[in-house]
């Protein structure tokens, strides 16, 4: 627990499936959800927009210090170039150092209404939120997830081509978790889910369970945290 709140963090790499997983433990369990991956895109997005490179390390913090929620909501960071632009600009240790605070605010003091906050990322296990109540690390092989996104693209609209996006995912993988600062790493206490033998409702059952059986939950967060009737899937 931090504070008064119920604290999940999920980590994983791109397109495992951990921002959907997230969004309905959140849903299930009246969590506020934090998808801090949209912060770096929000930062990329303006560091493109400025025309800047991605090691310009003055646009990007001063895009960094500038975020304001409402930044998040922006349908441009959905794209590809962004989410690449992004594992870029979160290589800056001085990017990194901005955000900080406002993933600990939403973990600790969650908008009203929620009992607590799920945060998915890269870094939320093992730096945002070490003391997070429950860690989970969501992961499945590049090819799988990279099938994933494929799919997902084309039933967008949008054009993709399947060697392209497999590229693009393995070379994300690689600045994610060989990066100097707050790399992608499996916390030493998170819970492992391969997820490239499971759909989303089969990683979805056992992260409930896995989370509901977390020794002192039954006793003091249950009341709070009781699992909601599921609302349709998204
Ligand atoms: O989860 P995503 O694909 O939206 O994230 C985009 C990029 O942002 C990802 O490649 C690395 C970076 N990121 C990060 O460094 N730390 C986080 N907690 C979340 C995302």
């Amino acid at each position: 627990m931090i504070g008064r709140s119920f604290v999940v963090a999920i980590d994983g790499p791109a397109a495992s499936g951990k921002g959907t997983l997230a969004r309905r433990l959140a849903q299930k369990l009246n969590l506020a959800h934090l998808d801090t991956g949209k912060i770096y895109r929000a930062v990329a997005l303006k560091v493109i927009e400025a025309g800047a490179s991605a090691d310009d390390t003055v646009v990007a913090t001063k895009a960094a210090k500038q975020l304001i929620p409402k930044d998040l909501d922006n349908p441009a960071l959905v794209t590809d170039a962004v989410a690449s632009m992004a594992s870029k600009v979160a290589a800056l240790p001085e990017v990194r150092r901005q955000l900080i605070d406002f993933q600990r605010n939403f973990s600790k003091t969650p908008p009203k209404g929620y009992c607590g906050a799920i945060l998915d990322g890269r870094d939320i296990g093992t730096v945002i939120c070490p003391e997070a109540h429950v860690k989970l690390y969501v992961t499945a092989t590049a090819e799988v997830r990279a099938a994933r996104r494929h799919k997902e693209l084309l039933g967008r609209g949008l054009p993709s081509i399947y060697a392209q996006v497999l590229e693009d995912i393995k070379a994300r993988d690689h600045r994610d978790a060989h990066r100097a600062a707050a790399p992608l790493a499996v916390a030493s206490d998170a819970f492992l889910l391969d997820t490239t033998e499971l759909d989303a409702d089969a990683a979805f059952a056992v992260a409930l369970a896995y989370i509901m059986a977390q020794p002192g939950l039954s006793s003091d967060l249950s009341e709070d945290i009781s699992p909601k009737a599921e609302p349709s899937r998204d």
